[in-house]
């Protein structure tokens, strides 16, 4: 693993191992696998994988009862060849349910469609993959009592459809760490506080009600745009998190640049203290023990979207200025300040 010189760790899997926690990225397979200095950096900077894509219900079940399963097989090939552990993103995902599930499930207003997801995902990965996001953005404050987004699932089974999913997925995957993952946590903003509350809220009542939780994933989608982080409030949240049993994993770190008319080494600063300001606060909590960025170059980041879409030949020449510049990679695959900010923070946690 990546030793400087002065045998500090330089790659940010060492930094994380230095203390017990763990590194790594979302992505995905086809880009790893036509993109040799993307996935040299993987190798050397990421222990964790998360697939992108791929292993969402859109993706993974298309049309009812066909599965492109290749995708995330071959992510997993990759991952035991270099000796990393993927994390299951997502089974319940408002936003990636494939159409034809959610007409059969406001129609019939029936578990089974869900039970055969949860069936199929998890018999074929439940052992592969031991992290799972078994239900992803479960808030959106302002529309339920409970602060609970407005979804099919929830139109459909009632608020209670998050502990069913969770003991569903014990039962079909009993050594699986199950997690519940959601945004907008950190900022010292109305939305933000209320969300914090009612994710405290639900976590105590699927405690109480025995659910089986295991984590808590904290997106941690940083953004310049934002104000202040409430490092007070937010360190107090991951301390109550913590108190209920709870680990909990920082699953999608990134920044949203607020201003792309500044001077690159002045808007790469800007963000590097943003996530260096928010690591040492989440890192300070022992029991957040993973940090996962939502990429790991400019190259491809769902904050320059077109990136996606457009081969790799074009993204080299979207210009700088373009880009989102919120990962620990430029485009060219440079190491920017931000990589040192979460080597830094990773460095100086407690273990
Ligand atoms: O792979 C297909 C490609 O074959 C096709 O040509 C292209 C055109 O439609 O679509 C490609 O699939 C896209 C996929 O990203 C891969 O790039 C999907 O349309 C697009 O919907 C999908 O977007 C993903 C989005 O979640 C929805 O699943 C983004 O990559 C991904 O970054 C984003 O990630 C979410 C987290 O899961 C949850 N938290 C927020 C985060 C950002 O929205």
């Amino acid at each position: 693993m990546g030793f400087r010189k002065s045998g500090l760790p330089s790659s940010l899997a060492a930094a994380a191992a230095d203390t017990g926690r763990y590194c790594g990225t979302s992505a995905q397979i086809e880009q790893i696998d036509g993109q040799p200095d993307l996935r040299a950096a993987i190798v050397r900077e990421c222990t964790w994988l998360t697939p992108e894509y791929a292993l969402k219900w859109d993706a993974i079940e298309p049309k009812p009862g066909s599965h492109l399963f290749t995708p995330v097989d071959d992510l997993l090939r990759f991952s035991d060849a270099h000796g990393m552990k993927v994390r299951g993103h997502t089974l319940l995902w408002h936003r990636t349910v494939p159409s034809w599930a959610e007409r059969i499930l406001r129609e019939s207003k029936d578990w089974g469609p869900i039970h055969r997801h949860f069936s199929t995902v998890l018999a074929r990965y439940g052992q592969a993959i031991d992290q799972w996001d078994v239900i992803n953005e479960p808030l959106e404050p302002g529309h339920h009592g409970d602060g609970l987004r407005r979804s099919v699932f929830l139109d459909v089974f009632g608020p209670d459809y998050i502990r069913r999913a969770l003991e569903e997925a014990r039962i079909l995957a009993p050594t699986a760490r199950l997690m519940v993952n959601e945004y907008g946590l950190e900022y010292d903003l109305p939305d933000e506080r209320s969300r914090r509350h009612c994710l405290l809220k639900l976590v105590e009542r699927l405690k109480a009600a025995g659910a089986p939780l295991d984590g808590l994933g904290i997106q941690g989608h940083l953004d310049l745009g934002k104000g202040k982080i409430d490092a007070t409030a937010f360190g107090d949240f991951l301390a109550e998190i913590a108190a209920l049993g709870l680990f909990i994993v920082i699953t999608e770190l990134d920044v949203r640049e607020a201003d792309r008319q500044a001077p690159v080494a002045a808007r790469d600063r800007r963000v590097a203290d943003e996530v260096r300001r928010y690591l040492d606060v989440a890192l300070a909590q022992p029991a957040v023990r993973g940090v996962i960025t939502w990429g790991m170059t400019d190259r491809h980041s769902w904050l320059s979207p077109s990136t996606a879409d457009e081969g790799h030949a074009t993204d080299t020449a979207r210009t700088t200025r373009d880009r989102n510049r919120g990962l620990p990679f430029d485009a060219a695959m440079h190491r920017k300040p931000m990589h040192s900010a979460i080597r830094e923070s990773l460095l100086a946690a407690p273990r």
